[in-house]
């Protein structure tokens, strides 16, 4: 049924959030340059938003279910090879990446999705590696909106649920890594040609210990 959104989120062809990174990929960048991170896994990479700048300084492999995205991200970064698959399954690849980047993925989903997301992440890591996840938080302005269908989580616009996490619920969530750093951030995401749209996120960097 999340496919079904997806693709239809995509169907236009446009670059739905824009072109531009999110300013996290340069936090991002400086953290795994100084972990001597080169090859990062990008669970749910979209069009290739922010995997552009990051395959142009690591070996970048991207995870999605969308097709429609796949075939974008194929020419707006080629650089960057993406595995059509479901982040909720077990990737069953041998590979073990040093360092994951995940960008508004997590928030997405229920509870028992969103470890399975964590735990599938943790399994592709290498030893030290680094893991940098950013979600929605409970400072945004979404949060209670719409029907409640868990602990923080909301159906805030039709068909599209969101988790919106505190700080020690989002260290609950990475329970047996080390947390290297987190915070709270403010973005405004285009989502036409003429409109943005502000969210309040917040972002971890763990490590595998
Ligand atoms: C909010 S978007 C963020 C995209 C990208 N991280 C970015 O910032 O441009 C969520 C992405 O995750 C993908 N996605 C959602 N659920 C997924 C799943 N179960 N397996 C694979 N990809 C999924 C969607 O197709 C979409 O591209």
């Amino acid at each position: 049924m999340m496919q079904v959104y997806w693709d239809k989120r995509f169907e236009s062809k446009e670059m739905v959030w824009g072109e531009e990174p999110s300013q996290t990929v340069y936090h991002a960048m400086d953290v795994f340059a100084s972990n001597d991170v080169q090859t990062l896994l990008v669970p749910g990479s979209g069009y290739g938003r922010n995997t552009k700048l990051l395959s142009s300084h690591f070996s970048v492999t991207g995870l999605e279910f969308s097709k429609l995205a796949i075939e974008m991200s194929k020419d707006w970064d080629a650089k960057t090879q993406v595995i059509e698959c479901s982040i909720l399954e077990p990737i069953n690849l041998e590979t073990q990446w040093d360092a994951i980047y995940c960008y508004n993925v997590l928030h997405l989903f229920l509870m028992e999705d969103r470890m399975k997301l964590i735990r599938n992440s943790m399994k592709q890591l290498r030893d030290q590696g680094i893991m940098y996840f950013t979600c929605f938080s409970d400072q945004d302005q979404r949060n209670g909106r719409g029907s409640r269908l868990e602990d923080n989580t909301y159906e805030y616009k039709e068909g599209k649920a969101a988790h919106f996490f505190t700080e020690q619920d989002l260290i609950q969530h990475f329970a047996g890594m080390r947390v290297i750093e987190m915070g709270l951030l403010d973005e405004e995401i285009p989502y036409s040609e003429t409109e943005t749209e502000k969210y309040s996120l917040r972002y971890i960097i763990v490590q595998m210990v």
